[in-house]
């Protein structure tokens, strides 16, 4: 007997395809502050070094919607000697937008856009809770955990490129 395929979903998944666009700061705080500083001041989810014209934003869409921000900010990386380095700061994608690859389509952007300006490290201190996505995507820990205050526990990571 032939084996028939199986019946198509009536409901298409959630698409995983996003969209990147680089961003002004200002567009990247309202979903910095709902995910990385709730309950926080708006003026929380603003950093050191936003408007700094070497400071890149990028934005992840998914259906036209900017549902993630990740921001690069020049700053050698502390090794001995000190090599050039973006730090990546900010990376938040909304929780209602999670695992359809928006945090990997933005850092693979951000290893893109470092690339392009010949830089090839990239660092950030990564809560712990998100150890598991940064090594997915390449980091290495570097050093010991250590706290934030307010924020919790963190740990350095590396990406070469
Ligand atoms: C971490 C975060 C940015 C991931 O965003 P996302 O859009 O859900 O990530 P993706 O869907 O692109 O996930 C990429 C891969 O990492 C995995 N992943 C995502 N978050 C993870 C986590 N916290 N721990 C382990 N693996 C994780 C996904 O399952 C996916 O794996 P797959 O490719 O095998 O399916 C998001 O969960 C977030 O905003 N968290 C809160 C803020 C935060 O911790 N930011 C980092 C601050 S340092």
């Amino acid at each position: 007997m032939a084996v028939r395929p199986a019946p198509a979903s009536p409901v298409n998944p959630p698409s995983r395809t996003g969209a990147i666009r680089f961003l002004s700061a200002r567009e990247t705080h309202p979903i910095r502050l709902e995910v990385l500083r709730p309950g926080f001041p708006p003026e929380s989810a603003v950093f050191d070094g936003d408007s700094d014209p070497s400071t890149l934003h990028l934005g992840a869409f998914l259906e036209g919607q900017l549902v993630g921000v990740a921001s690069l900010f020049q700053a050698p990386f502390p090794g001995d000697p000190p090599e050039p380095a973006f730090q990546l700061r900010g990376m938040a994608t909304h929780p209602k937008y999670r695992g359809r690859g928006c945090g990997r389509l933005l850092v693979e952007a951000c290893c893109s856009a470092a690339l392009n300006r010949s830089i090839q490290t990239l660092w950030c201190n990564a809560r712990e809770s998100a150890l598991g996505f940064y090594s997915k995507l390449g980091w290495e820990i570097i050093g010991d955990r250590f706290e934030i205050p307010t924020v919790g526990p963190h740990f350095q990571m590396l990406r070469r490129l």
